[in-house]
Parts: structure tokens; C-alpha cells; sequence
């Protein structure tokens, strides 16, 4: 046991106790009491792992046994080998697990793979038509959560992204998704111009920080959406807050795979413990989720009632103050309101959460593959131009053109795009290429490469008495938790050529000179959990990509020799699939751009100003 001494660093001086007992005898008490206490943490980490042990065991194998029961017809998916009692647990690697899905899927021939480990059971979903069916058409049975027991050590409110399936969730679900569909996020788009426009004048005049400037960009309008706070620069501290938080989180391992998860008593284990190493994580962040839980909920709730006492300023069309205001007039007019005020910090926290990262961290991928391929850069710059000067739609997608050359319908070569205006929210549906780009940016580099993990439930339609579930001749337990590898199914080649290959053009019809192949799925996730904020994120994402094609031109970072330097992109895949800070040359694309971004930011903030009965914000001490 003396590896559980390891982390008290005090291996030498307990030998030297035991070496020399007549030494130690003569040393001081403290020596005695450390010997004592050493003994006992052995004895009660033997016991904690004994039970442990047992616990598998018991769990383990009555699966085990059931995968040999005659009354269950289907067998279970196939599955790698995996240990006596610790199933497969020591076998799928934390760090790009999908890969290995992917690499098994193929060796078993099976779009469905089965896993146990301590008594958990996962399936996962290795193909679109499996994912498909499981998750969307039977998504009744399919929209639980495992319980994320590690989340809940790093101290998260009530959060749809992690609550199970039940009256909390459908209760937020129904507050959360009306305000975010199609037709509603409409509203926020001058909001997302403006951030846009914002941070493409942060990237021209501060390209070494460029990934604050992106950052800015997401936050500021998850800030906005959720508590109605203004985060006016990159360095806000509000941007700090929000990146802890996400780094936190981002950093925590796919959800629900961690130990505590699988076996949520071990919860309460010593996080010193070597298998411990998760807990500990979530120890050490718990600060930077209560902060960005508490800290912007309690200025936004501050705000709220400094307006709510001033005659001439409406309260903000913000969730926690729209959420409040309902509150209190359901409040006063004896209405029942379940949306407690737990709820309302929970469900402004999973916005700004769910939210600024997810797009600061797809935006930094556009940038990366607009780096990488300056071909598909001035493609979709040759689209944006046309669109801009001409305001038509083009009768085809437009060709390259080399950007030293005027595109053939400009006038002359200083007439180019974001000289003369920016894009609007009319141009966005015209921009064709550049969707494109932006789907094969999801389909290359999935954020969550194994999706938010659901589970399956007991549903009233269910044949089998103990809800057990089957798919191609499979049984699925009931309880399981189910893993869509969203990677691997935007690389199945039964659907795309070159899967590897960065190529836009994939996606055209053949007559226009593409494969015709169907955009990637899953980015966004499946059936009744998909994501709610997907249409706000794809605006953010277009508008950013339109604003930046029109203003900005980016190039490999420039070497000591004076020449572009290539490089190899390194990307992090601990939780989310994120690309590592890498360094980029970026300019305006003419001298006129800054004045153009400039005059528009302003018109916009005084727009904003006007809306708010055009008086600033109150300071707020002390928050
Ligand atoms: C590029 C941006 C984004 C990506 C790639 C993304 C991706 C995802 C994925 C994969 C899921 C899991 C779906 C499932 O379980 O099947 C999800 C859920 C969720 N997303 Fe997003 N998301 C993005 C932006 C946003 C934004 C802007 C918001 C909020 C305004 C948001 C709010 C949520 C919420 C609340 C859930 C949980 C839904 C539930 O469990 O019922 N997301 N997202």
C-alpha cells in the first residue's frame, strides 16, 4: 500500500522511522502521530478499495450473466475484449477515444459497439443511420442523461445540458428553446453584427491576440443574451471569467467518463488518491464555475432593480431579467411560477456556457482552415466581393480569382469588397460558398467528437418488460448510455470521398462541379436533446465569416527569414476537440476598412443606446 503514501511526499522520512526505532522513539511526537495517521489512511484506503473491488464485481458480473441469459434472444453489440472485473475500463484511452471507436467499429464490422466497465454499460453509435434511428426517430427512449457526477463535484446550478430527462428538464427546455428558434434569434442579429464588426477591428489592430478578439466576440453576445451585461473590451474581466469557466470545463474529460461517474460513491474518496486524479481536477475548478454561475447573475439581478426603480429606463430584454419580471408578476397576480430563482442563475449560466465557447472555439477552426487553404480563402472572398459590389447572387458559385487581380465584375482593383459597404443580414442567404466552408469546418473537426452522451429509459412503448431495447437483430439494456461518434460519422467513407481532404466543393451538386455529398451531422447533436442554441450559433458564425472574408485577409505567420512559415496545427482533445493558440499574419484588406468598421460600430452602439432609453448602465461596486 505504500504508493498510497506517494502524494504526502513523506516516504523518506516514515522509513527512516522505521529504520531507526530507537531514533524515532527519541524523535518528536509528531513523528509518532504521523505513523499513526499513515496506518489508518492505509487501513480506510484499503477498505475503500476492497469494496470497490467487490462492488465491480457484483455489478460486472450480473451483466456478464445477463449477456449469457437464455430468456434474451439478442446478444449484445460486439466489444473488444476487456479485464476481469474492471470490464473495459483500463481499455478505452481518455484522449481521442473516438478514433479508437472508429478503429474498432471497423475491426468488428459493426456500426454499434458495446461496453462495460465497474458496472456502467455504453453503447456507441459509430454511423449516421444507427444515430439516426436510436437517437431521433426512437428519441423518446433515448433523451436521458447519465448522471455527471464529476459536474456536479465542480458545483454546477440546475443546467439543461446535464439535467436528466424529467420535469426539470422539460421545464427548462420549454424556457430556453422558444426564445432560440429560427424566427426568434432573428432579434438578436444586430447585436451579432455589431460583436462582429467589433472583432474584426480587434483582430486588424491587435493581430498577435487575435484569440482574445474571438473570444470577445462570443462571450459579449452570450453576456448580452443571458444577463444583458455589456462586455465592452477583450481585456473585460467579464472575457476572463467566461475563459476560466471554459477552460474548467473544457479541460474536465468527455462527460460522464470519469470515474465518479461510473461509480458515483467514490465521489467521497480522498481526491489524493492516484486513481483520483478527476476529482482533484474538479476540486481545483470548482472556483471558476461558481464564479461564472454567481458573479454575473448577481450583477444582472443588481441591474434589474436599479432599472426596475427608474421611471425612465425599461428593463433589459435580457433572460434573467425577463426570466425575473415573470417572477414577480406571477408572483403578484398568485400565478404558479416553477421557474424558481435556482432555475433562472441555471439557465442564464447554461447559455453563457453552452454558448461563448462552442463558437469562439468553431470560430478559431474557420480562421485555422482559411489559414491553411488560401484557395478556399479566396473563394469565398470572390463570392463575398460579388455579393457586396453587386448585390446580386451570383448565377454560379464564383471561381477563384488571385487576390493581387480585381474579381472580374469590379471596376478597378482598389473597388473591392469592404471598401465600399459591409456585409448585411439580406446578404447572408446569398453567401453559398461560404456555408460550405463553414459545414466542412463542422465536418473536420466535430467539437464534441463523441457528441453530450444520452441514455436510454424505460418507455411505455417498450416490448421488453425490463426496457431493454434492440437494433439490427442487437439487444440494448435499458440504462445505457449511448455515445453518437459524430467523428466518425462525418469520416464514413460509404458517404464521403477523401474524408481527410479540407474541400468545400464536396458539398456542391455534380453539375456544379462537386461530389454532391451530404452536409455533416450530429455537430449539433441528435432528437429531442439537440442543441437549442444551434440557429443563434450558426448567425454568429455566418455574420463572423461574412464580416471577416469582406475586411480581412489571412496568411501563414510571417519567419525571421521574412517568408510565410508553415505549421502544424496541434488541437487539444480533453472534453471538446479545440485547435491549440497558433499564430497568424492578418491585415485589412484595404486602408478604407478601418473607417468603414468604425463609422458602423458607432452607428450601431448608438443604436443600441437609443433602444435602452439612452442612458449607460449604473456602475456596480464590489461584483
Ligand atoms: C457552434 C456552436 C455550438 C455547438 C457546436 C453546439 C453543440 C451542442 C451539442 C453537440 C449538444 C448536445 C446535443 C445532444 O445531446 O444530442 C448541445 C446541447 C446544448 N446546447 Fe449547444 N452548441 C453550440 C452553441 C450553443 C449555443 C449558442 C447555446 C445557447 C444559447 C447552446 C445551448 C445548448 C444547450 C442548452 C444544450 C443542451 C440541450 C439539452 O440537453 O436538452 N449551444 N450543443
Amino acid at each position: 500500500m505504500n504508493f498510497l503514501r506517494g502524494n504526502f511526499g513523506t516516504d523518506t522520512s516514515s522509513n527512516m522511522a522505521t529504520s531507526n526505532s530507537s531514533a524515532a522513539s527519541a524523535s518528536s511526537a509528531s513523528t509518532i502521530d504521523f505513523q499513526s495517521i499513515a496506518k489508518s489512511v492505509d487501513t480506510a484506503a484499503g477498505i475503500a478499495i476492497g469494496v470497490f473491488i467487490a462492488y465491480s464485481a457484483y455489478k460486472n458480473l450480473s451483466e456478464a450473466y445477463r449477456r449469457g441469459d437464455p430468456w434474451r434472444k439478442f446478444p449484445l453489440p460486439p466489444s473488444p475484449p476487456g479485464d476481469f472485473l474492471l470490464g473495459h475500463y483500463r481499455h478505452v484511452p481518455e484522449d481521442e477515444s473516438f478514433r479508437k471507436y472508429s478503429e474498432w467499429s471497423k475491426k468488428y464490422n459493426s456500426d454499434v459497439l458495446y461496453f462495460e466497465a465497474l458496472g456502467t454499460k455504453w453503447v456507441v453509435l459509430n454511423s449516421y443511420e444507427a444515430a439516426h434511428e436510436l437517437l431521433d426517430v426512437r428519441g423518446r427512449k433515448y433523451s436521458d442523461r447519465p448522471r455527471f457526477v464529476m459536474f456536479e463535484e465542480m458545483g454546477w446550478a440546475p443546467t439543461l445540458t446535464w439535467l436528466r430527462l424529467g420535469p426539470q428538464w422539460g421545464l427548462h427546455r420549454k424556457v430556453l428553446a422558444p426564445p432560440l428558434t429560427k424566427t426568434s434569434v432573428v432579434y438578436f442579429q444586430p447585436l451579432q453584427k455589431k460583436q462582429a464588426m467589433i472583432m474584426c477591428k480587434n483582430l486588424i489592430e491587435n493581430p498577435e491576440d487575435w484569440m482574445s478578439a474571438v473570444t470577445h466576440f462570443a462571450v459579449s453576445i452570450m453576456m448580452k443574451i443571458a444577463y444583458g451585461i455589456d462586455v465592452d473590451t477583450p481585456t473585460d474581466k467579464w472575457v476572463k471569467l467566461a475563459a476560466e469557466a471554459s477552460e474548467a470545463v473544457g479541460k474536465a474529460g468527455a462527460p460522464a467518463s470519469s470515474i465518479m461517474d461510473r461509480i458515483p460513491w467514490t465521489r467521497h474518496l480522498p481526491d489524493w488518491l492516484p486513481f483520483m486524479e478527476r476529482l482533484k481536477y474538479a476540486h481545483q475548478n470548482k472556483k471558476a464555475i461558481q464564479d461564472i454561475t454567481e458573479r454575473p447573475f448577481t450583477k444582472s439581478m443588481y441591474d434589474y432593480y436599479e432599472r426596475y426603480c427608474d421611471p425612465i429606463r425599461e428593463i433589459q430584454e435580457c433572460f434573467v431579467h425577463k426570466m425575473t419580471y415573470q417572477r414577480e408578476k406571477d408572483a403578484r397576480t398568485n400565478r404558479q411560477n416553477d421557474y424558481h430563482e435556482e432555475n433562472i442563475k441555471g439557465g442564464a449560466a447554461t447559455m453563457l456556457i453552452a454558448g461563448n465557447d462552442t463558437t469562439a472555439s468553431t470560430v478559431n477552426l474557420i480562421i485555422l482552415y482559411l489559414v491553411k487553404h488560401p484557395r478556399v480563402q479566396r473563394r469565398a472572398q470572390a463570392e463575398v466581393d460579388y455579393i457586396l459590389l453587386t448585390t446580386g447572387i451570383p448565377p454560379e458559385p464564383v471561381k477563384d480569382y488571385r487576390p493581387t487581380t480585381p474579381a472580374p465584375w469590379a471596376a478597378s482593383s482598389s473597388n473591392r469588397a469592404g471598401t465600399i459597404r459591409l456585409p448585411s443580414w439580406a446578404d447572408i442567404p446569398k453567401f453559398k460558398y461560404v456555408n460550405l466552408v463553414l459545414q466542412e469546418v463542422y465536418r473536420i473537426n466535430p467539437l464534441s467528437p463523441l457528441g453530450i452522451p444520452h441514455a436510454s429509459v424505460k418507455d411505455s412503448n417498450d416490448i421488453d418488460p425490463d426496457g431493454d431495447d434492440t437494433y439490427n437483430g442487437m439487444r440494448i439494456p435499458c440504462g445505457t448510455i449511448v455515445y453518437p461518434n459524430v467523428w466518425a460519422m462525418n469520416r464514413d467513407e460509404k458517404r464521403y470521398r477523401e474524408p481527410e481532404r479540407f474541400f468545400p466543393e464536396r458539398y456542391l451538386a455534380k453539375e456544379e462541379g462537386g461530389w454532391g455529398e451530404p452536409f455533416p451531422v450530429g455537430n449539433f447533436g441528435f432528437g429531442r436533446r439537440i442543441c437549442v442554441g444551434q440557429h443563434l450559433a450558426e448567425n454568429s458564425l455566418l455574420i463572423a465569416m461574412a464580416m471577416m472574408l469582406a475586411t480581412i485577409e489571412f496568411d501563414l505567420p510571417v519567419g525571421p527569414d521574412g517568408n510565410p512559415k508553415d505549421f502544424e496545427p496541434e488541437f487539444s482533445h480533453k472534453g471538446q476537440s479545440i485547435v491549440l493558440p497558433f499564430e497568424v499574419s492578418i491585415k485589412a484588406r484595404s486602408p478604407v476598412v478601418n473607417e468603414l468598421l468604425d463609422r458602423h460600430i458607432l452607428v450601431a452602439k448608438m443604436a443600441e443606446k437609443a433602444a435602452d432609453g439612452g442612458k449607460e448602465a449604473p456602475p456596480t461596486p464590489g461584483i
